[in-house]
């Protein structure tokens, strides 16, 4: 997601498109779905990666050819020219960063020593008419580089303005091939080439950034948004207020809203408030129940909450033992029949509300079992479920663990002997089932699922240092620790150099 300087600190925070964006985030917060902060600890660790992404600001430069002539008491005048400029040997010394509240980043790249060789032409009298000489040289330099970048939110997208940036030269000391030339000369070339690079060097290094800083923001900005979609279920995340920044953190406050076919959800009464999250972790992902909802809704309707279970692995399910007797046509039909099969789907849009117990959800669960390769199912049952449930992820897996508050079966028959269940063991036994088999194995797919979709965006590349996902009241609150995923870097830096 997807730096190190300057890029990654702003930008993973910066994840969005937005159409607009309301001045005051206090008054954005009912529209808020989903919340990013990063905190000075992040800024820390994305910090270290600052000196790649100035090196690859250096590298890409493209620096332009420079003319220039001089009139000359005694010569006459004297046309020179700069071609050729490349940058050889960098390094960066060190990298410092500072958030600067309610105003921006500032960013302190010292020590970037490079070699900067090009070619030299001059001529006496006409440039055009007299080319006379080509010289080759070289400059030893030595720059400390700033920026304080501002976050803001314009053009549709949160961006990073990174036109406050200077470059202070240490040493600029340059080599001459050859030392043919009279000193009058040199000092002449060692004047305005000095004077040329600095102002190249300068003009070209800063653009550079800002472009940089405009990849980096559009690339984070397209994995997250990728991040969120799946087949027709996509999330925009377009930002909702411009981020905020204090002297530890940098927050960004996004829509969260389920697109699916042609349908947009709306998010206007969520419970955020940012005394709800703290500063002691890296890396903090608040998500509203507003934003669950409707997602979970698209899932349903897209037909994602079903599971076909069969044969051993459906003989295998129903060994557990139950309190109840199993009735005597499932028994024959797991025991006798060859390919017994088990079809369960949610038959209602689930509904889910968290508070510090976990995420309540309520459903409607119906199921048919099918035996002997019939096409009537044997048994067909609707069940009501209310059940707490809380996550975890742990060994990049995501885990899920369920506490049942209530299962009713508010129908079941037989449609092959077309009869309705009335015995109440008959019925104990099915909610029994579902309760100790169907919610168990229903989970243990979601969370293979789930995991699943995360990684296929790339979540298992993530170093995620002891993450804990905190259900609080409407909303839940995921927070962990992060080595920066050098793989982005990688990715974002190999995309701007194509
Ligand atoms: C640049 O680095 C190369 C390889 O490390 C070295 O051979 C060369 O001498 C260096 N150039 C200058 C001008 O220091
Ligand atoms: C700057 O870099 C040079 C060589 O790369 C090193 O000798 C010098 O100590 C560094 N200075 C600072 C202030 O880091
Ligand atoms: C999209 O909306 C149009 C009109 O509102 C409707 O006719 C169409 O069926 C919808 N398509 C889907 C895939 O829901
Ligand atoms: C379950 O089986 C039915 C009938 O074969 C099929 O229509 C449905 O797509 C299957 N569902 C899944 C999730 O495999
Ligand atoms: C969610 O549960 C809380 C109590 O835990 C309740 O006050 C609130 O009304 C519920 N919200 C909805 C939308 O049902």
């Amino acid at each position: 997601m997807p730096g190190d300087f300057l890029p990654p600190l702003l930008l993973l925070a910066l994840f969005g498109l937005t159409r607009a964006c309301l001045q005051d985030p206090a008054s954005a917060y009912r529209f808020t779905g989903t919340v990013c902060r990063l905190t000075y600890p992040a800024a820390v660790v994305l910090n270290e990666k600052t000196t790649k992404v100035i090196e690859a600001a250096f590298q890409h430069a493209k620096y332009p050819s420079m003319q220039g002539e001089k009139s000359l008491l005694f010569v006459g005048k004297v046309s020179y020219g700069l071609d050729n400029l490349e940058i050889h040997n960098l390094s960066i010394g060190r990298s410092q960063f500072e958030l600067f509240p309610g105003k921006g980043i500032g960013l302190e790249i010292s020590n970037v020593s490079a070699i900067f060789k090009g070619t030299l032409q001059y001529g006496y009298g006409s440039w055009l008419v007299n080319v006379a000489q080509t010289l080759d040289f070289e400059i030893d330099s030595q720059i400390d580089l700033g920026i304080n970048p501002k976050l803001y939110c314009g053009k549709g997208k949160v961006a990073a303005d990174t036109s406050d940036c200077y470059l202070t030269f240490h040493k600029l000391r340059l080599h001459l091939q050859g030392d043919k030339q009279p000193n009058w000369l040199k000092k002449l070339f060692t004047d305005f080439i000095t004077f040329t690079v600095k102002l190249v060097i300068k003009g070209q290094i800063c653009k550079e950034i800002n472009k940089l800083a405009d990849i980096l923001a559009d690339f984070i900005q397209d994995t997250a948004a990728h991040f969120l979609t799946d087949g027709d279920i996509s999330v925009d995340i377009g930002v909702t207020a411009a981020p905020v920044i204090t002297a530890n953190y940098i927050e960004s406050y996004h829509k969260g809203l389920t697109n699916y076919k042609n349908t947009t959800s709306v998010i206007d009464n969520s419970a955020f408030h940012p005394s709800q999250l703290t500063e002691d972790r890296m890396l903090y992902l608040w998500f509203s129940d507003e934003l669950f909802n409707p997602l979970i809704a698209a899932a349903h309707q897209d037909g994602r909450f079903q599971l076909n279970i069969s044969s051993n692995e459906l003989t295998e399910l129903f060994k557990m033992s139950l309190s109840s007797a199993t009735p005597e046509y499932i028994e024959q039909c797991l025991a006798e029949t060859a390919t017994p099969e088990l079809r369960v789907w949610s038959s209602s849009v689930p509904f889910v509300n968290t508070s510090t117990m976990g995420t309540a959800v309520w459903g409607q669960a119906s199921g048919e079992l099918f035996c002997g390769g019939q096409s009537t199912p044997t048994l067909s049952f609707i069940t009501d479920v209310y059940v707490d449930v809380k996550a975890s992820y742990a060994d990049k897996k995501l885990l899920l663990h369920s506490k049942v508050n209530e299962i009713s079966v508010i129908n079941a028959e037989l449609p092959s002997q077309n009869k309705q269940v009335y015995d109440e063991s008959e019925i104990e036994f099915i909610r029994e089932a579902v309760e100790k088999i169907g919610i168990p194995k229903v989970l243990s797919v979601l969370e293979v699922e789930i995991t699943r979709l995360m990684d296929k965006q790339g979540a298992n590349l993530f170093d995620i240092i002891n993450p804990e996902v905190l259900p609080r009241d409407g909303f839940v609150l995921t927070q962990m620790d992060f080595g920066f995923p050098h793989h982005l870097l990688v990715d974002f830096l190999k995309r701007t150099l194509q």
